[in-house]
């Protein structure tokens, strides 16, 4: 069986939690290969419903590795309320989940720094997730970050914080933004909450690399999307690691050499939180249907998703991005009772027809969707695990997806749970399984 890379092919929140749990099934590891506690994948298995932030979904199935790789910024805080929200729900994590020795640190003054650049008069605001996500990979790139080896290494530790604390609350003085943190008593906190992880820290590159060697075979789940990739996305208003197919080698350390396959996850429509362009969301009545038929709020901040029709131009971006061999477009059931279908097939831009992405925000906001419009199915296919049950319209608009976007629908999702899931016999994405 080949290593897999599964992740977003739009603004996140595609559904990638429930699918990875889904395909794990095949996989003896997953790992987590960028990104923080911004994400926020819920997975819902009969009567429970799990909310994963920084463990891969694969923690799920009895018996599964799972791997936080180099890639991640982890709070240990939030990591620890995780492990033991799961652990009380009956899950074993302890045993079964390893954390990269270089995955960097983020502490509650990452926080403080963010709330001062997203505040700041004049500057644009990002609508992040306020997770303090980007002021630790600020760090990571300017080498001063703190790493899960270090935090580990008591004088080592002692030596970096006081050094990086120091530089971070003179910058916030100078901004007029420093709010009274007690530095000394979350360090204490810290080196704390460092023993109870320190079981489950180790160097997670010879880890998955020998397990390949072995014989196993590693699913890579990214988090976010390849809208929000830090080199790919609607840049400034992205996340700040790298959530394209290209991020699960550097943020893992398993070579290109060893990727057998890429998956891309979309909704049959598109979402998007926080700030940015968006070029097909539906600002009038649909957009707020498909709001509430997909119930499209954000799992790790509760906020309301932006709603809009599926846009082929960026799905075929992120396709050439990434490589995808199939896409698993889920969500399909939440279209179930539209009469008329919008696609976008095309921008226009000052009257003239674009070929590629903009690369610029501005160009991006002007751009006008070319639409084609196709008949809904007016059927419910909620839960629907085979294909040929299909509407013929359902049936209809995936082909036309397929069509436009040039890449392979094989799997469907029709709902939340596990069992609401086509898997297309015959497909590339069916022989990525076996
Ligand atoms: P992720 O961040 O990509 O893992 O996605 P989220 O978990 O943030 O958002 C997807 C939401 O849609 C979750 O609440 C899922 O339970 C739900 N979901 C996933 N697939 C389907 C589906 O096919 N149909 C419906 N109705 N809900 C789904
Ligand atoms: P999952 O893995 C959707 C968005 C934020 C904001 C931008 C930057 O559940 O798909 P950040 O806090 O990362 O600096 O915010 O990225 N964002 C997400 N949007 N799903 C996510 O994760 C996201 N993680 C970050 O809303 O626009
Ligand atoms: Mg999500």
């Amino acid at each position: 069986m080949p290593n897999v890379i599964i992740l977003g092919s739009q603004w996140g929140d595609e559904g990638k939690g429930k699918i990875v749990d889904l395909f794990s099934e095949h996989f003896d590891i997953v790992a987590r290969y960028q990104g923080g506690h911004n994400a926020g994948h819920t997975v819902f298995i009969g009567e429970n419903r799990f909310v994963l932030k920084l463990v891969p979904s694969g923690i799920l199935r009895p018996g599964k590795k799972a791997v936080i790789g180099n890639g991640l910024v982890i709070d240990p805080a939030a990591l620890l309320t995780e492990i033991d929200a799961l652990e009380s729900a009956g899950v074993d994590v302890k045993n079964n989940l390893h954390i990269s020795n270089r995955a960097h640190v983020l502490f509650p003054v990452h926080r403080m720094m963010e709330r001062m650049s997203e505040g700041r008069a004049g500057r644009v605001s990002i609508g992040t997730t306020s997770r303090g996500i980007g002021p630790c990979y600020e760090d990571k790139i300017a080498r001063r970050g703190i790493r899960i080896a270090d935090l580990l290494d008591c004088a080592v530790f002692r030596a970096q914080y006081d050094s990086v604390m120091e530089e971070k609350v003179t910058i916030a003085r100078a901004f007029d933004i420093y709010e009274p943190i007690d530095l000394a008593a979350i360090r204490d906190q810290y080196e704390t909450l460092a023993q109870r992880i320190r079981p489950m820290v180790c160097d997670t590159a010879w880890l998955l690399n020998d397990a390949i060697r072995a014989g196993k075979c590693i699913l890579f789940e990214g988090a976010q999307g390849t809208m929000l990739d830090i080199d790919h996305g609607t840049y400034p208003f992205v996340t700040s690691s790298s959530a394209s197919a290209g991020g699960a080698c550097t943020g893992t350390g398993v070579a290109p050499t060893r990727i057998g396959g890429v998956i891309g996850v979309s909704k049959a429509y598109i979402t998007r939180v926080g700030g940015g362009p968006f070029p097909t969301e539906a600002l009038d009545s649909q957009g707020e249907r498909i709001r509430q038929r997909g119930n499209e709020f954000g799992a790790v901040t509760g906020r309301p998703r932006r709603c809009g029709w599926f846009d082929a131009p960026l799905l075929r971006y992120t396709a050439i991005v990434n490589g995808f061999d199939s896409l698993v477009v889920t969500k399909l059931d939440v279209l179930d009772d539209f009469e008329k279908i919008p696609v976008c097939v095309g921008y226009r831009s000052e009257g003239r027809e674009l070929r590629q992405m903009p690369a610029m925000v501005s160009e991006m906001e002007k751009v006008e969707p070319i639409y084609e419009c196709l008949d809904g199915w007016k059927s419910s296919t909620f839960g629907m695990a085979s294909y040929d049950d299909l509407p013929a319209n359902a049936k209809d608009y995936l082909a036309f997806l397929e069509t436009r976007t040039g890449v392979e629908v094989g799997c469907i999702s029709t709902g939340p749970e596990r069992n609401q899931t086509i898997v297309r016999p015959g497909s590339k994405l069916d022989r990525l399984l076996r």
